[in-house]
């Protein structure tokens, strides 16, 4: 007998982007949705439409292009959020309207400030506007776990008489407990007393406020759910969602405990992992399963001699199933272009003759700097190529420098290539060589950001390794991010923090998602 299969619904582009001080591009988003198909996650939540004209053609954009996973657009339960989902995937060949409603007291109470009965109505109503679109609804009870069971109960019978195919138990602010007679019982009782669920896919959505999503994820699939929602890296609001790839790694390495198939290429999950930590600005904790830093390394004595023996005495998966890099091969200044172009294919990277020679150019920079050129070295080269290429750019930098220490005041002089080709320098100085970079360049520009957050990490071991940065600046009470990477502190701040400005400059479409819960009257 075949096995039952579990989907995935990955949201990062959805409710990952809602992770405070974090907003994607168009292109960012394409980018990522490409790599997620190539994961082969079964649907792809591609946004939130109705929240803004940017999101809207991002939904779109995804749903023409990406093929194979399903494109789902979120949507509140109003009519005019149902019309633009389904307008914004209405291209896809598999679409998918996602729309959800607070079941809750407490939400329905002291957000929605509605009676049950109209907003039983409202999700009926919505439910049904959907259905006229397309043949695959999802209905999401927002906070699931702490509803009245019989109403909710009575809710999701309505919204499948109405038409959704999928329903899911969304664990809104991370309340439920991983046990049989928490989470498990919960699911249980939604089967034994909603009519229909049978002939529906039951879905669950975990947040990660008491650090329990994925357990709850989990346990959720023994007690009978057949799709589980999640995000690379688990991003998403406050503590975030569900981490896909720890769902995914659990499903697959416990294969003999869950007894469950799923569709995803694991291999991709690190370059999913490393690609979304880049492209939100937001770091992999070095200790986190799976795609951490530290995931697959053993440091105490009894363990490296266990793994050196047999590496089943440590792991209980291999990196190579994650799709971990192996450092087979260290590039350095003598390596030519095949052998760049030999790695690079190993990493996953296919370039034109013409992209591959851009990329040898600044490779040659970079090992004319550095004595060894590795894996995460030419992961971190190919990022600093695809954001230069696909971010809005209106001034480069030429060259910055810096004199300060701990007796001079710190003073940066930044000389810029304008948007039209023009030079120009200046200089300042601040309280420290980062402030002095941003405050040369403001003034270089003639603009004033204000500097939120600076976060700098190292790309390797070592004294000559590459640092990036990320750094966000918030500007008229919106935030934008910028990065960069350099074998130089001061040079990468100023790349980051330009490309934050050039972002600002860019911007005058991109608006705040509304807040989830509220439903325009
Ligand atoms: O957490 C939540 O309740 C959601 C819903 C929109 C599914 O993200
Ligand atoms: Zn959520």
């Amino acid at each position: 007998m075949a096995k039952e299969k579990v989907l995935l619904l990955d949201t990062t582009l959805r409710d990952g982007e809602q992770s405070a001080g974090i907003g994607m591009t168009g292109p960012e988003k394409m980018e990522i949705a490409r790599q997620l198909q190539k994961m082969q996650v079964d649907i792809i939540e591609a946004g939130f439409a109705a929240s803004s004209p940017g999101d809207f053609e991002a939904v779109s954009a995804i749903a023409r292009e990406v093929e194979g996973p399903i494109i789902a657009s979120l949507a509140r339960a109003v009519a005019d959020d149902v019309d633009k989902a389904a307008k914004a995937v209405e291209h896809s060949k598999r679409p998918r309207i996602h729309v959800f409603l607070s079941s809750s007291e407490i939400h329905q109470m002291h957000q929605l400030r509605k009676n049950r009965e109209d907003v039983l109505e409202m999700a009926v109503k919505s439910v049904e506007r959907a259905k006229g679109y397309c043949d695959d609804v999802e209905f999401s009870p927002m906070d699931a776990t702490r509803t009245n069971p019989e109403y909710l109960f009575h809710m999701l019978e309505e919204v499948i008489k109405a038409g959704a195919t999928t329903i899911n138990i969304a664990d809104t602010v991370g309340y439920a407990i991983p046990s049989a007679t928490g989470f498990g019982q919960l699911l249980k009782d939604v089967q034994a007393n909603v009519k229909g669920i049978e002939n529906v896919t039951l879905s669950v959505h975990c947040h990660n406020d008491l650090g329990l999503a994925v357990a709850n994820s989990l346990i959720a699939v023994e007690f009978g759910a057949r799709q589980v929602e999640g995000c690379i890296n688990g991003i998403g609001e406050r503590a975030g969602n569900a981490s896909i790839e720890e769902i995914i790694m659990g499903l697959d390495t416990r294969k003999d405990h869950f007894g469950i198939e799923i569709n995803a290429d694991t291999t991709q999950i690190y370059s999913a992992s490393r690609m979304v930590s880049r492209i939100t600005g937001m770091a992999v904790q070095s200790n986190k399963a799976i795609v951490g830093e530290n995931a697959f390394r053993h440091a105490s004595g009894i363990h490296q001699d266990g793994v050196l023996k047999d590496r089943s005495t440590y792991e209980v998966m291999q990196p190579e199933r994650v799709g971990v890099p192996g450092n087979t091969l260290v590039l350095g200044k003598l390596s030519g272009r095949a052998g760049l172009q030999s790695r690079l294919e190993d990493l996953g990277y296919n370039l034109s003759r013409e992209d591959l020679a851009k990329v040898f150019e600044s490779f040659k920079d970079l090992a004319d700097k550095k004595r060894e050129v590795t894996d995460r070295d030419l992961e971190s080269l190919m990022d600093e190529e695809k954001r230069t290429a696909t971010e809005p750019i209106s001034y480069t930098l030429d060259h910055v420098q810096f004199t300060g220490g701990d007796q001079g005041i710190p003073t940066a002089t930044v000389k810029l290539i304008g948007p039209d080709g023009d030079s120009i320098t200046d200089a300042c100085t601040g309280n420290g060589p980062v402030d002095a970079v941003c405050n040369a360049i403001d003034r270089a520009i003639g603009t004033d950001s204000k500097l939120v957050d600076f976060n700098v990490q190292a790309v390797t071991e070592g004294i000559d390794s590459q640092g990036t940065v990320t750094i966000r600046i918030e500007k008229d009470g919106r935030t934008y991010t910028g990065r960069g990477a350099d074998t130089d502190i001061i040079v990468v701040s100023a790349k980051a923090y330009l490309s934050a400005v050039n972002r600002q400059l860019a911007s005058d479409e991109e608006s705040n998602v509304p807040p989830l819960g509220s439903t325009p009257d």
